[in-house]
This record gives structure tokens, sequence and C-alpha cells, in this order.
């Protein structure tokens, strides 16, 4: 996959971004707490997750068991109350929040269940959008999207608004928008949720060829079809891991380490 944001790296970035986890989680934990200071629900407690490049992993559990609120935090969209967390190598647990939203914007792409495209935006706009943010010009935002929605098979529909599509053709475009920033790592919350299972399994047959590029992706999920196609599976239950169990070895990553752009 193209890199949009190509900074000149040192030689020794490289083997730095090799050595280093996508995502490193230490002792994770999310308590909701009542207006009036009391405690209302131990969300997730004592969690350690390491992502290595390259993994294709699933998260399980029953309902409310943790699993959004995890990928909420793995994603940077919500803080943990405690533990540390490094993305790519950077300290992100003590960000400042317009720094948070900078490193989130150019590192992770994430899905969501509902899809949550822009009604108002045609596609092509939708998935310039990231890139509005990073600064990236109107023609390079053009050029970009149009790629995207071509690898996603959705050429002919860029004037179109989300509410003219199909629901897998929504989270198709919805993909396309988590990648046009190059991410180091796609996070997809019930991605499937959302659509019947012929539609569900053309989205898992596009994250396995993501996957295939070289793509790290975690998926939560309550499908044992995606999970078993998976290399490794983290369950989790009461806010905690029961299991983390590995499926298959890691397909090696095609993606080069330290092609990531500005860290
Ligand atoms: N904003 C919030 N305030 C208080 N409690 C919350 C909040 N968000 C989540 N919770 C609680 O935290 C626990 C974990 O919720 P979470 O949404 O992570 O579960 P989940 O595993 O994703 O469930 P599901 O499979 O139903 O999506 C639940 O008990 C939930 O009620
Ligand atoms: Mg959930």
């Amino acid at each position: 996959m193209r890199c949009m944001v190509v900074s000149s790296t040192h030689p020794d970035a490289a083997s730095d971004a090799a050595q280093h986890p996508v995502t490193a989680l230490h002792g994770i934990e999310k308590t909701y707490y009542k207006p009036d200071g009391s405690v209302a629900v131990a969300a997730l407690a004592s969690v350690d997750v390491v992502i290595q490049r390259g993994e294709y992993l699933a998260i399980m559990g029953p309902s409310g068991s943790g699993k959004s609120t995890l990928m909420n935090i793995l994603g940077c969209l919500d803080r943990p109350t405690a533990g540390e967390y490094f993305l790519d190598g950077i300290d992100v647990a003590s960000m400042d929040d317009e720094t948070l939203s900078r490193i989130r914007g150019k590192k992770i792409g994430f899905v969501f269940q509902a899809f949550n495209l822009i009604p108002q935006l045609t596609l092509e706009e939708n998935i310039e959008v990231p890139l509005l943010y990073q600064g990236i010009r109107k023609p390079g935002r053009r050029a970009a999207a149009r790629e995207m929605l071509e690898r996603v098979d959705l050429s002919d529909r860029l004037d179109h608004r989300p509410s003219e599509l199909s629901g897998g053709q929504q989270q198709r475009a919805a993909i396309a928008r988590a990648l046009v920033n190059d991410p180091v790592i796609l996070f997809a919350d019930e991605p499937t949720g959302n659509l019947d299972s012929k539609t569900g399994r053309d989205i898992l047959k596009l994250f396995e060829e993501l996957h295939a590029g070289g793509m790290t992706i975690a998926v939560v999920t309550h499908d044992e079809a995606i999970s078993e196609r998976c290399e490794r599976i983290i369950r989790l239950r009461d806010g905690r891991i029961e299991t983390d169990e590995r499926l298959r070895p890691t397909r090696p990553s095609r993606r080069p380490a330290g092609a990531d752009g500005d860290r």
C-alpha cells in the first residue's frame, strides 16, 4: 500500500521500528465512575496486550466483557484509568489530547459496526476527511481517495452519498477511509455486525487481502467464522483476559518496518 506521509528517516529508524510492537498495553484498567465519584463499573482490569507487526487477531467475549472498551483504548478513542500504552513505540498514555488526536490520525484506522460515514458528503469526500486533517491539499486528497475506493471496488460510486449505498458498500467505504492514511494498525469493532452473512464474508475477504498485504488487524467479533481465520484470539471475561490463544504463526509482514511516516 502507498505511504501517504513520507519522512526522511535515519537508517537506524527501520531497525528501531522492527524492534517495537505495534501496540503494547500493560496493566490497563478502565473504571467508570458515577457523578458522585463512586465506582459504577470496572470495565477493564490488569489487561496486558502486545500486538506485533503483521498480526491478524480477534478479540472475543460475552456482551459487557469489555471488548469495545479495550478497542477504544487501543484505538486511542478513549483513555485508560491506569496503565501504560505504547503505540508504535510512542508513549501515548501521557499525551495531551491534541497530540494524541494527531498521532491517532496518522497511525490508526478504525472501522465501526455502524459504518459512521458522514451522510452529507459523497463517498469520495468521506474518504478525503482523514487527509484533510493531515493538511493534505485537494489534488492529493482526491487522488488518494480514488485509489482507495478502487481498492475496495467502489470506483463507480465516487459521487454517491452513503444513504445511496448498501450496507456492505458503506462498510467497504468505511474501510477505505480507515486505510487512506496508511495506518500502522486497523481496528474493527464488530465490522460485520450490521451485515448479512454473504456481505459479511466479502468484508472478511477484504480483511484477509489487507492482511496478506502486510496490514496489522485487530477485530472485535462474536463471529467464530472470523476468529477461526485469524492467527490469534484474545477472549475477555468480566474485563480481564481469560485466554490469549495463538492458532497459527503470524504471516511474515511484507510491510517494510519504518515505512510508517512521521513518528
Ligand atoms: N460510558 C460508560 N459508563 C459506564 N459504564 C460503561 C460505559 N461504557 C461501557 N460501560 C460498561 O463497561 C462494561 C464493558 O462494556 P463494553 O461496551 O466494553 O462491552 P462489550 O464487550 O463491547 O459488549 P458488547 O458485546 O455488548 O458490545 C459493561 O458493563 C458496560 O456496561
Ligand atoms: Mg461492544
